[in-house]
């Protein structure tokens, strides 16, 4: 029988949460061959990999690692620079990118990569958040093809999968991060970051706190999978083992259910359409399967991601430029837990009427990261 030749990996934010379980999932099988990755500015764990996954081209995409960077360390891999990004992704040899960078900076080579008909596994939710009607645009003419990445998204992507019958509705779970037990405590970074399920990067753990993470959820689901916001529900689920599910007409109901590994998704993506064995299994005789309303008043930044997402335009740009600054201030403790939604909101308040195409996403999320910061001062 004829070998099938490895999958083709290019691998954007190698050094994050989500790209090291991406090289820890990837390198157990022989089936993928990482062709290229990036990492921003942890040049020391990104030299690491690349000594063991001896990719053939790299990125650096902070300016100043970029500069810095010993090239003899580089191996074999050819480092560029960080205008030179988007070229992995539309290398004729990439089969699949991977993109686990956070932040916007992959907007580009995502929108890039779907215009060349290639499959995007989608972890990094901003950039779908802020042009979502672009990217899907640009995958459907293209013949590009997005494979969630993120729990709830890969939950009801696979439900969607295997149904031959659009839902009326979709769910998705929360559980609620830290700040479910916050009552009475000091809401400060350290506390925030002890999320009890997940472990992932600060930025989004924060946004789990503050709901924002389940808004930029919603819209990205809104994008994905061509819902109204009205067919779109959260519920609380604080144990993590549904993700998602989808209603149908008739009442029946198709639900996703996993241990909360990240791993498992990203198993899914990179094995699409098949299913890898994995070893973290569900023990049913221990099943939770508690479901709740989902509290939004407890989670101060859930509506204003809501309010954003349906308004549409450059709205959702605004949210999530004023959400990294305000973020980012609240973990270098310059301003207290509080203050982040009403930076949002005031922001968003101020988001300038321009007409909805990139250059104008990205320049309206530089404004409001430029406008938030000044809130802060
Ligand atoms: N972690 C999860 O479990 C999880 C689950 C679902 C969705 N997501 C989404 O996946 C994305 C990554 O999350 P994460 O938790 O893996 O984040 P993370 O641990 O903070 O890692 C971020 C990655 O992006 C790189 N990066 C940082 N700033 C960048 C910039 N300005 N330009 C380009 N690259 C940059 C980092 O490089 P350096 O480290 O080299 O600086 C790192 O490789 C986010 O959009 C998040 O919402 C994450």
């Amino acid at each position: 029988m004829k070998k099938t030749p490895p999958k083709n990996i290019c691998l954007l934010g190698s050094t994050g949460s989500i790209g090291r379980q991406v090289l820890e999932v990837a390198g157990r099988s022989r089936n993928f061959r990482i062709v290229s990755m990036s990492a921003h500015s942890n040049t020391k764990l990104f030299a690491e990999q690349m000594r063991k996954f001896k990719p053939e081209k790299a990125c650096i995409t902070d300016q100043a690692s970029f500069e810095k960077y010993p090239r003899p360390l580089a191996g074999a891999a050819k480092i560029l620079p960080p205008d030179k990004l988007s070229s992995l992704c539309t290398d004729k040899k990439t089969d699949l990118v991977i993109a686990g960078s956070s932040g916007s900076s992959a907007l580009i080579p995502i929108l890039e990569a779907l215009s060349k008909g290639k499959t995007v596994a989608l972890a990094n939710k901003e950039p779908i958040v802020m042009a979502g009607d672009i990217l899907t645009a640009a995958a459907k003419k293209h013949g590009g093809k997005i494979i969630p990445v993120d729990s709830e998204h890969s939950a009801i992507f696979q439900c969607m999968e295997n149904s031959k019958v659009t839902p009326e509705k979709i769910y998705i779970t929360a559980s609620g991060g830290a700040i479910l037990t916050a009552s009475g405590k000091k809401i400060t970074p350290g506390f925030i970051l002890a999320h009890p399920i997940w472990k992932m990067g600060k930025k989004i753990t924060v946004d789990s706190s503050t709901g924002m993470n389940k808004g930029l959820e919603v819209i990205e689901a809104h994008h994905l999978f061509s819902m109204d916001f009205s067919r779109i529900a959260v519920l609380l689920h604080p144990k993590a083992l549904i993700h998602g599910m989808i209603e149908f007409a008739d009442g029946s109901v198709n639900a996703y259910l996993s241990m909360p590994d990240m791993k498992i998704p990203i198993s899914y993506a990179l094995h699409y359409p098949q299913k890898q064995k994995m070893r973290n299994l569900m023990n049913f005789t221990k099943l939770d399967m508690t479901l709740e309303k989902y509290p939004a008043g407890k989670f101060i930044c859930f509506g204003l991601a809501l309010d954003a997402g349906k308004k549409g335009g450059l709205y959702p740009a605004a949210l999530v430029g004023a959400n990294e600054t305000a973020v980012k201030a609240f973990l270098d403790e310059r301003i207290p837990f509080a203050r982040i939604a009403p930076i949002i909101r005031k922001t968003l308040s101020e988001t300038p009427k321009m007409r909805y195409n990139i250059p104008n996403v990205l320049r309206v999320e530089k404004w409001a990261k430029g406008r938030a910061e000044k809130l802060i001062k």
